[in-house]
């Protein structure tokens, strides 16, 4: 499995065959060049759909999204996946499951498009969890419990999102092999030092291991 990162909370995670592209706010090159199998979005604020229709519509890659946002680019004329929270929806890969998020969901124009979410993506059994922007939540453990993570993409940059203190006990929740931190430093209210995460998360002394990764680069998993 390789996953891209393209800044912010956007990643694309593709196992040669399925490429699902995830909150495309912000694209490497790589990822430009990509033609995804499906795009699944968090929620519908701007720093997380970016241009997601056009995507969708030139690439001929359906919008994954809870109901109420599925709906939201059904209207722009994109081909949807539709979806809440506790469901998951199954490919030849395996599946993209929705989970909680603690948030907000609405379009750029200010319309409710339901509950915002995080994803865990199974791609032939290896886990990634997107956890979208959210806050810190106990049941990221209950989640992690039924579906143990490999990956875990995780918010850091404070303010909108968890910040380092919490998304350290996040770390410690999820359990994974790997965690990537996301959501900080795209602009100055989000500023963190991700050098200093690392530290943290890797003196927890729980196997857990750190990869700060910037726009560009790509994470191969098994690493
Ligand atoms: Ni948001
Ligand atoms: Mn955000």
């Amino acid at each position: 499995m390789k996953i891209y990162y393209g800044g912010h909370s956007s990643f694309m995670i593709e196992n040669g065959e399925f490429t699902v592209l995830i909150d495309p706010f912000m694209l490497s090159e790589d990822m430009k060049k990509a033609s995804p199998s499906i795009i699944a979005l968090t929620h519908g604020h701007g720093d997380h759909i970016g241009n997601a229709a056009e995507i969708s519509i030139k690439k001929k890659a359906p919008i994954l999204a809870v109901f109420e946002l599925a709906n939201y680019f059904a209207e722009k004329g994109c081909e949807t996946i539709d979806g809440h929270i506790g469901g998951k929806i199954k490919f030849d890969f395996g599946y993209v499951k929705f989970v909680n998020s603690l948030h907000g969901n609405s379009s750029p124009e200010g319309r409710y498009t339901g509950n915002p979410c995080g994803f865990i993506v199974d791609m032939n059994g290896i886990r990634v969890y997107h956890a979208g922007d959210t806050g810190l939540f106990g049941d990221m453990a209950l989640i992690a419990e039924q579906t143990p993570v490999d990956v875990f993409l995780c918010p850091i940059g404070d303010k909108y999102t968890m910040g380092p203190e919490d998304a350290l006990k996040a770390v410690s929740l999820v359990r994974p092999k790997v965690v990537v931190p996301m959501h900080f430093n795209t602009f100055d209210l989000i500023a963190q030092d991700a050098e200093d995460f690392k530290e943290k998360v890797e003196g927890l002394g729980i196997g857990v291991t750190a990869v700060v990764m910037s726009k560009g680069d790509v994470l191969n998993y098994p690493m």
